[in-house]
């Protein structure tokens, strides 16, 4: 019995191993930073950055067990679809989805339940929903006014 339980943790081990191999998921780039919304108050900012910049900005923190197959390819995939979707670093860009940051937050489907350096207190999720709502929309009447003038 016990010879069988070493045996299955060598072969875990050994597995893990080699799927360090996989070169997926290592790459770790930052691009650069283009702009950001106008924040319509620095604190914001700072709880966008805490709860949701990891996955949607070009400042990730890649920790140390992103590079760890398979848990590197995970975060790889996250960032990757995460930055295509709202990326708060490209704001010179259209974001398509970007209106509906306020409602994820308040359905709680963001910032995912799998990462626990986003969890909000009731009060900073508040703030969070107002603060992105108020910065999303003094952007996209800015947009407007900006085309209006190009028409002229
Ligand atoms: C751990 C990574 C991660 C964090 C942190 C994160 N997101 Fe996301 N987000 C994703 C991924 C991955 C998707 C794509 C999900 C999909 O399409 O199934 C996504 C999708 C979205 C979308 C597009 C709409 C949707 O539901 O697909 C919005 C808006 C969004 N996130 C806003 C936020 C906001 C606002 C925060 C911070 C409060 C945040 N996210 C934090 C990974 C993350």
């Amino acid at each position: 019995m016990r010879r069988r339980i070493w045996w299955t943790l060598g072969v875990i081990f050994v597995l893990l191993l080699l799927v360090q191999i996989v070169p997926y998921g290592r790459a770790h780039v930052n691009p650069p930073l283009r702009r950001e919304p106008s924040w319509d108050d620095p604190e914001t900012r700072r709880l966008t950055v805490r709860a949701c910049f990891d996955c949607h900005s070009n400042q990730t923190v890649w920790p140390w067990y992103s590079n760890l197959a398979p848990i590197s390819w995970l975060v790889q995939q996250d960032v990757q679809v995460g930055r295509r979707k709202v990326n708060f670093s490209e704001w010179d860009r259209r974001q398509e989805e970007a209106g509906e940051s306020a409602k994820t937050v308040e359905s709680r489907t963001m910032p995912p339940w799998y990462y626990p350096w986003g969890r909000l207190s009731s009060d900073e999720r508040a703030a969070l929903i107002r603060g992105l709502q108020a910065t999303i929309r003094n952007e996209t009447s800015r947009e407007q006014k900006a085309e209006e003038r190009d028409k002229r």
